[in-house]
């Protein structure tokens, strides 16, 4: 087990063009004021940089691991099976069946591994970044503040009628 309260959270993601919506993840992660890492990693493409990754991650201080995927979305399933961090997966939209490849593969994990699937596209990496500051948040008061603190905003900047 990690003692160390200072993790950081790692995002992932298949491919470069997956950045286009993983920045997204980083910008929350940013305002909640965590540390985070980023990188390329591919289930298919780059089978043993995401294993040396994945059983490299518990001593690299990773607290959480985001990990954006799109089409025959393996890659958070497939961490998630040679870590026991808490993975969170981000279906990507892909061009030909919307994001719904992306979606399935990644929340359609049979029972022993899990991966906590968001929804698909900029919904789902704004969220997993929400998702990894509350766990970050469980031993991190400043994190916690911080996202209180953002939840009210969002709670405020509600109108009470329609213009
Ligand atoms: C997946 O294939 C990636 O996560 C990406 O969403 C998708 C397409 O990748 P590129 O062909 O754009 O590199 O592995």
């Amino acid at each position: 087990m990690n003692k160390n309260k200072n993790l950081k959270v790692s995002v992932i993601m298949g491919s470069q063009s997956d950045y286009k919506t993983m920045k997204l993840t980083i910008k929350v992660l940013k305002i909640m004021g965590i540390k985070f890492e980023t990188k390329i990693i591919s289930a298919h493409r780059t089978p043993q940089r995401m294993y040396d990754y994945a059983i490299s991650a518990l001593r690299n201080n990773i607290g959480v691991i985001i990990a954006g995927a799109g089409g025959s979305a393996h890659l958070p399933g497939m961490i998630s099976a040679l870590t026991s961090l808490p993975v969170l997966g981000v279906p990507i939209e892909s061009k030909k069946l919307k994001g719904i490849d992306s979606l399935l593969s990644i929340a359609q994990m049979p029972k022993g591994i899990p991966v906590g699937t968001l929804a698909i596209g900029e919904d789902g990496a704004i969220n997993a970044g929400l998702l990894a500051a509350s766990i970050i948040a469980n031993h991190d008061h400043k994190v916690k503040k911080k996202l209180n603190k953002w939840r009210l905003s969002q709670t405020k900047s509600v109108k009470k009628k329609p213009k």
